[in-house]
């Protein structure tokens, strides 16, 4: 069984359009944490985890899409909150689906409680699987599914 290093794991982190404003936006759906909090509350869990992250948040599909490719060679492993792209961008899904990196699905909010156009994703058919509805915590959750998944692959490769 190989042992890959707990500290070669790389995560790239994406947040999709209109997190920038968390705090602000729709407190009473998305609750009052900031992203700067998210990154720094991951980058916490990175550490107990034993893995490097670089977040980057864009309101662009396009700048989201050119940084799925660049996670090339350079990451493991994607945790993406796509926002609204989640339901719409067929470019993130391909994207993704052309890496064949492992990738982890989070939301803040339970899509599925919500509008039914929130319901559809277009990135679970390329995640390994999605957390949804537990607020910040879903993306500790999220990096622990993901970071979980890569270890998994890597002792049984
Ligand atoms: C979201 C859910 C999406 O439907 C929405 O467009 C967002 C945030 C969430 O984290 O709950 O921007 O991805």
């Amino acid at each position: 069984m190989s042992d890959t290093p707990r500290s070669s794991l790389n995560i790239l982190v994406l947040h999709g359009p209109n997190l920038n404003l968390l705090g602000l936006r729709e407190p009473n759906i998305y609750g009052a944490v900031t992203l700067d909090e998210i990154n720094h509350l991951l980058e916490k869990e990175g550490q107990e985890l034993g893995c490097a992250l670089v977040a980057l948040q864009s309101n662009h599909e396009g700048v989201l899409v050119d940084a799925i490719h660049g996670a090339r060679g350079q990451h493991q492993g994607i945790l993406i909150n796509a926002g609204a792209y989640t339901h719409t961008s067929i470019a993130l899904r391909d994207a993704l689906a052309a890496v064949a990196l492992p990738v982890v699905e989070v939301h803040l909010s339970n899509i599925y409680q919500r509008e039914a156009f929130r319901h559809h994703s277009f990135i679970a058919p390329v995640a390994v699987g999605q957390i949804s509805g537990f607020g910040a915590e879903s993306y500790r959750l999220g990096l622990q599914a993901l970071v979980y998944t890569l270890r998994k692959l890597a002792s049984t490769n």
